[in-house]
């Protein structure tokens, strides 16, 4: 972890968010390549739930959120971690990450804190008016149900994703960007006909595991979990987390759970008249009906939900761990390489020209740049230092695909130099044939 932690830093991935004033804890942000990384994570979930299916559309709502869509969810009450406080040293842990050095005699008794940010809304700051930042992007898209119904005449099974910032004021954040209290999810809510609801989530569970697969993901670092018991969440009939060899321990990477119509129905209007199976508690504040017809009976039904629900920031890291490697070269020496698939790569190409003085050589490889940069497949560069060696170097620690070398065959035959990162391999190819050599890499 110390060292995926320094190279984040050092290439500007992942910086400790506010550092000049002495950071604050549990947020971190993402620097030129992170922000290219986590952007190019989401477009593959986003592309893979919404592009790749037609059964899928998009949301993007509100981060403040109304506090009767916490209440009637179960937040207000139950989005608890029980807290500790430790008499020797003074400090505050939840109960189950109290450090070793913390004896037992000196903690007391646990209380639940909740982990729910609250902020002032408007211009009065006397507690009548406020609004929680939203601890999961999930309650809006339940909010929006007779929306995206009504607007797309969307019939069941069918889903609504979201990808976006969630908030939880974590008691004991830790672990680099694994546990923060800023981070981002991508979630699908899945709406099926009740009784359908057991086999769509296997399938999902199973599509989910493919997914992080063809993200990079090894599946031999993934382990299935069925949650059971106490650790089942109050809206959940049944989880399934998919849980990652993290630097730091096996932990969950993303949880699809069966959430029952517990969420439809608690936020929705007339509610007796629903036969919703969950226990709800009785809602007079909604003014929405949150039900589909069935085109048969014409009787209203609240669909059951099934939710895949994965952290943007848990996927960067178990992405980029999976990615980290330090390889022993023939030479002796040793070379730092991330290996990301190249539809993630935050660099897709890097275009290199034998001398920075020589102006030829310059105006081809930017010529070469704009061509592949107008593909529209992502972030290509033009690498001016005048020194391969070293740009080899960078471009492996920084997980760009391949290097692209102009030099003087190119400005008499036309033939540019191709190095693989993972392979080293070098190969000439003439420059008219590198878009489709680009396309192929990024594309297959
Ligand atoms: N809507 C369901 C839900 O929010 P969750 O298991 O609490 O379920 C889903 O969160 C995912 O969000 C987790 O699997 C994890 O990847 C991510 N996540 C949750 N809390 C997080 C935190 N404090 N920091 C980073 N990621 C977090």
């Amino acid at each position: 972890m110390d060292e995926l932690v320094a190279l984040c830093k050092r290439r500007g991935f992942i910086f400790q968010s506010n550092e000049i004033y002495g950071g604050l804890q549990g947020l971190y942000d993402y620097g030129p390549l992170g922000v290219e990384l986590k952007n190019n994570l989401k477009s593959s979930w986003w592309t893979s739930m919404v592009y790749d299916r037609d059964d899928v559309e998009g949301l993007d709502a509100s981060i403040l959120t109304h506090p009767d869509v916490l209440k009637f969810s179960g937040h207000e009450d139950t989005f608890t971690d029980p807290l500790v406080d430790c008499k020797s040293c003074g400090l505050r842990f939840r109960e189950d990450q109290v450090p070793e050095h913390c004896k037992a005699e000196d903690l007391t008794e646990p209380r639940e804190f909740n982990l729910m940010f609250k902020t002032n809304v408007g211009p009065v700051d006397d507690g009548s008016s406020y609004a929680y930042l939203r601890p999961e992007t999930a309650q809006q898209i339940f909010t929006n149900f007779k929306n995206v119904v009504d607007s797309t005449s969307r019939t069941l099974p069918f889903g609504i994703a979201q990808i976006g910032k969630a908030f939880r004021n974590e008691i004991t954040p830790r672990n680099f960007i694994f546990r923060v209290r800023e981070f981002e999810q991508m979630e699908l809510e899945f709406f099926v006909q009740p009784g359908t609801d057991d086999k769509w989530h296997k399938e999902w569970v199973k599509s989910r595991q493919e997914w992080w697969i063809a993200q990079g993901i090894h599946p031999s670092k993934i382990t299935v979990l069925n949650i059971t018991g106490d650790d089942l969440a109050h809206y959940s009939k049944s989880t399934v987390d998919l849980m990652y060899e993290f630097p730091h321990g096996l932990e969950e990477l993303e949880g699809i759970a069966n959430r029952t119509d517990f969420d439809l129905g608690s936020h929705s209007k007339n509610q007796k008249d629903l036969n919703i199976k969950s226990k709800t508690i009785e809602n007079t504040s909604s003014n929405t009906k949150l039900a589909i017809q069935d085109l048969e009976n014409k009787k209203f039904i609240v669909p059951y939900v099934i939710e895949p629900s994965a952290g943007v920031d848990r996927g960067i890291l178990a992405i980029l761990n999976e990615a980290f490697k330090i390889e022993k070269l023939d030479d002796g020496k040793e070379r730092l390489v991330l290996s990301f698939k190249p539809h993630l790569a935050p660099i897709k190409a890097a275009i290199i020209p034998l001398k920075k003085n020589n102006n030829d050589l310059v105006s081809t490889a930017i010529q070469l740049k704009n061509n592949l940069q107008k593909l529209r497949l992502g972030r290509v560069v033009v690498e001016n230092t005048g020194n391969i060696g070293k740009n080899y170097r960078k471009h492996d620690e920084i997980g760009t695909p391949i290097c692209i070398t102009i030099d003087f065959d190119t400005l008499e035959k036309n033939i540019v130099t191709i190095r693989n990162r993972d392979t080293m391999a070098q190969e000439k190819l003439d420059i008219s044939k590198v878009p489709d050599y680009f396309k192929n890499l990024l594309l297959s």
